[in-house]
């Protein structure tokens, strides 16, 4: 088997904030990531796939195709947006990268042709980064 990975990258804010939790709780949990109006990332993608190199191309999946699948299915929609309140898929969630990895893989797993969905993994700084890789594997 054979991974192969596209990267891309997408700038957003985002505020960690648990409305269950009262002011001083989300702020003991979260502390300046709880800041009312919210902190900006410049996030870090990479989709990862695997499978078997095809015969006639040589390629598990045409990275051209990953590449648009990817920008239009995740990029546009979370570019230069704020991740509490303009992303639809994200409604109703806390925007960690832990809760964002999990909802591009959604959004992707069903949509891959030919490969299979591997792993996402998204860095929201240089030191933290998160994997995810679905629910059984
Ligand atoms: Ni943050």
């Amino acid at each position: 088997m054979v991974y192969v990975t596209r990267r891309e990258t997408f700038s957003a804010s985002h505020r960690l904030y648990n409305p269950k939790l009262t002011e001083e709780q989300n702020v003991e949990l979260f502390d300046k990531c709880a800041n009312p109006n919210g902190h900006g990332h410049n996030y870090v993608l990479e989709v990862t796939v695997v499978g078997n190199p095809e015969q006639d191309t040589g390629y598990v999946i045409d990275l051209k195709d990953l590449k648009q699948l990817v920008r239009s299915e995740i990029i546009q929609k979370v570019d230069h947006k704020h991740l509490n309140h303009d992303v639809d898929f994200l409604k109703g969630t806390i925007p960690t990268s832990e809760n964002i990895a999990r909802a591009f893989w959604e959004i992707l797993q069903s949509k891959i042709r030919g490969a299979r969905l591997f792993s996402i993994r998204l860095r929201e700084t240089e030191n933290n980064s998160v994997e995810y890789r679905g629910e059984t594997s």
